[in-house]
This record gives structure tokens, sequence and C-alpha cells, in this order.
């Protein structure tokens, strides 16, 4: 009996012991429903445009800002070679629809970025604005144009001038050529005879597609304020409409000047020859300022600029921004991202080099050249602020420009390129739907 009674408590004494464990095992892991959040990877994507030699040092320059402040991060910098019209219709766009958006991308403000607006793929950057103070350093003129319906959508980095002509000083003063007199276009063409009289078969020289159009529309600039602000309205539907017309022939002129190869060159192509002294003038934005510097011309010394005739009080603005596109992989680094470009020592990295002026009042001017020095003052001082067409005008319309555009550089037939414009602006009416106001 005694044995039986033995085995008995043991067997009791087991299972207490057996229950004992199963009480501090922990309870059975409920089945999840959702799948298991995917932990965010500690990396960044960003697109842009910049591909040129100082484009690239800019935009390296300003990841390195953000790498010192976040050095465990893997970025991936992506540069998109052609232009802001073929990076969003071709690379951009499909990305961001079919829900592969990068982290952030470049863009101008405005009409260029609505497309994402309007398909709801981007994040409002409110907060950003807000917690960098940005209304405090931000010029007024630029915070309305990042803005849709009173909401941030993008982050300024920088502000360009469009309206710029560059030139090699030695050869202006080999020719006994004094820039500051060549303030309406007879002057400008009269120096160009000169130049070519004195064998440079290229007094101007000329680039790529896009950059016609960007010559374009500082010629449209000099039609004076009134002007720019009926073609930025969509209000240019006459075929005779003098002020185009007088346009087309100012630009047919300006191209009699420039070399037969254009189409093949590249904007900082174009740039190189003036640096190098085979042709006189280029007409650029302030990005091809990053181009001299990076090859160690000096301002006033070996190259010059002044405004493009009749566009001395117009600042015709090319301003960069990033956007926070929506459901990106990285959204924790998307917002780091934009804070380092809307941060001081971010812009104070980046615009030195890019050749542009700060997005922001309070930049160490110390920083910047004797170009730039000026353009910081030209910007206080000019009357008009015009943006630039990838922010003014519906993207409907500056995408079918470019066609017109690279006709007229073949034919320089005004009368036709100025009924194709007015058709195309009678096409696209109901896309034009900011109404700007310069005078
Ligand atoms: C402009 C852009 C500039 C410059 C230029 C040439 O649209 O705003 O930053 O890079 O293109 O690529």
């Amino acid at each position: 009996m005694r044995k039986e009674m033995i085995i008995l408590l043991s067997l009791v004494i087991f299972s207490m012991f057996l229950l004992g464990c199963a009480s501090n095992a922990p309870p059975p892991v409920p089945e999840t429903k959702e799948p298991a959040q995917k932990a965010e990877v500690n990396a960044l994507a960003i697109y842009h445009w910049w591909t040129s030699s100082s484009e690239a040092s800019a935009v390296n320059a300003l990841v390195d800002v953000f790498s010192k402040e976040y050095p465990n991060v893997a970025i991936m910098s992506a540069p998109v070679k052609g232009g802001n019209v073929d990076f969003h219709a071709v690379v951009l766009q499909p990305m961001v629809l079919n829900g592969e958006a990068p982290d952030s991308f470049q863009g101008h403000p405005g009409y260029e970025v609505k497309p994402y607006y309007d398909s709801e793929t981007l994040e409002t950057v409110d907060d950003i604005w807000a917690s960098e103070n940005l209304e405090e350093v931000i010029p007024k003129v630029i915070q309305d144009i990042n803005k849709f319906k009173g909401n941030y959508y993008s982050i300024p980095i920088g502000i360009h001038r469009n309206n710029v002509v560059w030139y090699n000083k030695k050869l202006l003063d080999e020719n006994g050529i004094d820039p500051t007199k060549l303030t309406d276009w007879d002057s400008f063409f009269a120096a160009c005879d000169k130049l070519r009289e004195a064998g440079i078969q290229d007094p101007i020289v000329q680039g790529e597609a896009w950059t016609a159009i960007h010559v374009f529309e500082t010629i449209l600039g000099s039609q004076g304020p009134q002007f720019y602000e009926d073609w930025m309205n969509g209000k240019i539907t006459s075929a005779d409409d003098p002020r185009m017309i007088s346009a087309l022939e100012t630009f047919k002129r300006f191209l009699s000047y420039t070399n037969a190869d254009s189409a093949t060159v590249g904007w900082n192509d174009a740039v190189g020859r003036v640096i190098k002294g085979e042709g006189a003038f280029n007409v650029m934005g302030d990005w091809a300022n990053g181009e001299f510097k990076i090859v160690g011309m000096k301002y006033n010394l070996d190259y010059g600029t002044f405004p493009v005739p009749g566009t001395t009080d117009e600042y015709i603005m090319s301003v960069d921004t990033f956007v926070r596109p929506r459901g990106t992989a990285h959204p924790t680094n998307s917002i780091r991202w934009l804070e380092v470009v809307a941060s001081k020592a971010g812009q104070d990295a980046f615009n030195p080099k890019k050749g542009s002026i700060s997005a922001r009042i309070d930049s160490d001017i110390s920083l910047y050249d004797d170009y730039q020095k000026a353009a910081i003052q030209d910007f206080k001082s000019v009357k008009y602020y015009f943006p630039s067409r990838g922010t003014g005008i519906p993207a409907s319309y500056v995408s079918e420009l470019n066609n017109i555009m690279s006709v007229f550089v073949e034919d320089k037939d005004s009368s036709k390129a100025a009924k194709a414009m007015a058709e195309l602006t009678k096409q696209t009416s109901s896309d034009f739907i900011t109404v700007w106001s310069f005078t």
C-alpha cells in the first residue's frame, strides 16, 4: 500500500509542477489578423534633374549636410538627364502613379507640380514650413507660389534668375564693347555685328531645344510686365498680337547670330563655349554661374553678366523646390530631407555651388560670390517678380510650346508661330486657373 501511495503522491506533485511551469509560460499568442508592419528601412531616395558638374556638386553638398546629421541613412540621389519636362512626364509621373514615388523629388512650384497635387499624390508640407519657421525667412512672393489653395506643397531650396546674359569679358574688351550699354535689343545686336565683323562667327551661343524656349521667355519679358502678365494669364489669343509678333521677330534676329548646331548642344556645353571664348554671349538662367565658377573663372574678371535687354527691372524666377510624395517607403527620412532642404545650413551649402541665391533672406552671404551678392541685391530691388513658365503656365501649354518653338528655330516663321501659340492658348484656356498680376 505504502509503495502505491508514494507513486500516487509523486504523480500528483509532478502534475502540479507541470501546471506551475505552464502558468509561468506566456499565454499563447493569438493569431494576428493584420500583417506585421514592415520595419522602415533607414534609407532615402531623391530624384532631380541636376546632371552638370556644378549642379551635381551643389546637390552633393546638400546631401552631405543631410548625411552629417543622419550618418546611418543609405542615400540614393538619382539624377535624371534632360531637364524638367521629360523628368516629370517620362520618369516621375509614371513612378508616382504606379505607387513607386521616391521619398522626395525636385520640381518647380505651381503648375509644374500641379498634376501631382490634382492626383492627390502629394502630402502637404505645412508642418515643415511651421516647424522651420519658414514664413519668417522666405519672401512672400516665394511663399505664394509654393501653395495650392492656401496649403504648402513644396519646400524652396533656391531662386534662379532666368533673364541673364553671360559674356566672355576678354572678347568684349578686345572689341571695345561696353556691356553696360547693351540695355536694348538694337544695341545688343549691334554688338553682335561688331563681333562678327571681328571674325567671331557665332557671337551668341545657343543650346538645345528647351534653352531656345528659355531665351524666348526672356524676350517675352522684354515686351514689358503687361504683356508678360497677359501671356501668363492665357490672354494672348490673337495670332496678330503685335507684341507677340515683335517678340518673335526679336527672337528671329537673335537666332541669326547663333551657332548652327544649337539643337545638339547641352545648356552647359553652350556656357562652356563662352567660357572658352568660342562665342561671346549666352542667355541662360544663373545656374550658368555655377559652371563658370566650377572651372575657376572669376566674375567681372573673366566673365560678366547683364540683364536680358529690356528686363533690368525683372526677376524671371526659376524656383527649385522639393516635394513630399504620398505613401513613400521611407517617410521619416523624407521629412528629415525636406527639413534639411529648408534649413539655412542646407541652403548655404547648396546655392553657392548651384549659382542661385538662397530662398531664405538670412543666408550667410559671405559664402556667395560677387555675382550672387549682386543677384541678392537685385532680388531686393527689382520691380517685377515673374514666375518662369514651369510655375506660371499650365503644363498642357508648356509641353506643346516646346514643339512650336522647335519648329520656329528651324523655319523662323513668326506669323506661323504666333498663330500656333494663339491656337494653343485657346485649346488650353480652361487650364489657366491662376490669375497673375504683375502690374
Ligand atoms: C532649371 C532648374 C535649374 C537648372 C536648370 C538646368 O529648370 O530650375 O536648377 O538646373 O533647369 O538643368
